[in-house]
């Protein structure tokens, strides 16, 4: 098994980290991976947003909570207790993909990228976890004030992130069912 197979199989989705920070060259080997992935038509109109300060980190992370304790949504409640209150894990990298929706790709495209980056980040030695929930900061009440704190222009919107780290806990990769694959021949 070649190492870039061995490590689509290694990674799991990490929601511990420690906190030691990333390293200046793994910042930028890192975005320099995600600015490798695809676009369709390689309009590559989609912005990555590399956020190491904590502050920041937190702050999203809280505006989440707060939104699912006001929801009501008991399950998603259930959950946010159960973890800690946690939606980024202490991680400290978290990476914001801004897309344009507008292109019918966007959402595609960034998807591909925090694919990307996850299998990078785990070749480096480093772990990683995809991120939707922290949408909410970006469409919820203060929208403006979390745009305006990454200085994300009008005309683009929060699609994806992933948080990147240092693992604190072990996962094992998901099982998977090879009944999910057809072979049309
Ligand atoms: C689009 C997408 C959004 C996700 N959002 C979250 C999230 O907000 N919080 C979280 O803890 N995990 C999130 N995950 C991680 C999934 O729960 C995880 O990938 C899935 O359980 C499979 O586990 P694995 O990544 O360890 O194989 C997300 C994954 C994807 C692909």
């Amino acid at each position: 098994m070649n190492e870039t197979i061995k490590t689509i199989f290694e990674r799991a989705s990490i929601r511990a980290y420690s906190s030691e920070p990333l390293t200046e060259s793994e910042l930028e080997t890192l975005a320099k991976c995600a600015l490798a992935a695809p676009t369709a038509r390689n309009i590559q109109t989609r912005r990555f947003y590399f956020i190491t300060n904590k502050v920041l980190i937190n702050e999203i992370e809280r505006e989440v909570v707060n939104i699912i304790y006001a929801s009501g949504d008991e399950l998603m409640i259930q959950r946010t207790k159960e973890r800690n209150e946690k939606v980024i894990y202490d991680a400290p990298l978290l990476v914001v993909v801004a897309v344009d929706k507008s292109n019918k790709y966007s959402a595609v495209d960034a998807g591909i990228a925090v694919a990307t980056l996850s299998l990078a980040a785990k070749s480096m030695g480093l772990d990683s976890v995809i991120l939707g929930m922290p949408a909410m900061a970006f469409t919820g009440p203060r929208r403006e004030y979390f745009k305006e704190r990454l200085g994300m222009p009008k005309e683009l919107e929060f699609e994806t992130s992933i948080a990147i780290g240092h693992k604190a806990m072990e996962k094992a990769p998901h099982e998977f069912d090879m009944e999910h694959v057809i072979f049309v021949k």
